[in-house]
């Protein structure tokens, strides 16, 4: 039975093309809630490194082996797997999401969480920052891919949507800075209670799930 405590350390993934715009402010000021709570949460700012979009091999559902591309994608993704939990934090743009947070979990999905699931059980959260228009439809695309990945997903009252066009607008949306704040705390606490379970139990109860529902054969893929 292992029931270890090691320090808790969080991921904010930051899917904006700006530096220092409303979406990296929120992500710096949730950084600091987690320090503030004990954690240590590190930032990764999208902008920052390559990914390339999908190719158009189309084979995805196909595949057997992770996509092929060659670019940061995998050393992202390990710094997830190391992490107790992690957070997508992204502006709405076109009423939809940012760019670079779509083709990170495009090329993501097939390329690297599809076949083991290595970010189950996770704790998670998602952040979306905009003017005032679609913030729910890009909150809830991603927390269908939390959920997609098999993390745990945590509540924070009001969903942690923020407001605010012009830079760094954002930091004055009280309501919306409370969400981020709830949603901090309580990933921290989910996180703690995790760690409180022996790991053992954890994955017996909730991994079994975990693999890609194409290789157990409960959802059958034509090649055609
Ligand atoms: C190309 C583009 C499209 C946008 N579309 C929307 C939108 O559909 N809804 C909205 O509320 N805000 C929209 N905005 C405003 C941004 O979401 C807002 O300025 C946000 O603070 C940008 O975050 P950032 O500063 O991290 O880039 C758009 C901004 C840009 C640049």
């Amino acid at each position: 039975m292992s029931t270890a405590t090691h320090a808790l350390h969080f991921e904010i993934l930051c899917g904006s093309e700006r530096a220092q715009g409303n979406t990296e402010l929120v992500a710096e000021h949730m950084q600091s809630l987690f320090r503030g709570l004990g954690a240590s949460a590190g930032l990764i700012r999208l902008r920052e490194h390559r990914i390339d979009p999908c190719g158009r091999c189309g084979e995805c559902n196909l595949r057997t082996v992770p996509c092929a591309q060659d670019d940061d994608m995998p050393a992202i993704v390990r710094r997830l797997q190391a992490a107790s939990g992690l957070v997508y934090a992204v502006p709405v743009h076109g009423y939809g999401m940012a760019h670079p947070m779509q083709i990170f979990i495009e090329r993501a999905g097939v390329g690297y969480l599809r076949f083991e699931r290595p970010l189950a059980n996770k704790v998670a959260g998602a952040v979306v920052t905009g003017r005032r228009y679609a913030h729910e439809p890009v909150f809830n695309q991603l927390v269908n891919n939390i959920l997609l990945n098999r993390m745990i997903l945590v509540g924070s009252g009001y969903p942690a949507t923020v407001r605010g066009g012009s830079p760094g607008a954002a930091l004055q949306d009280s309501e919306g800075l409370e969400a981020v704040r709830s949603l901090a705390s309580r990933m921290v606490g989910m996180a703690r209670l995790l760690q409180s379970i022996p790991a053992e139990d954890v994955t017996a109860f909730l991994s079994p799930d975990t693999t890609n529902e194409r290789i157990t054969r409960r959802i059958a893929v034509s090649p055609t």
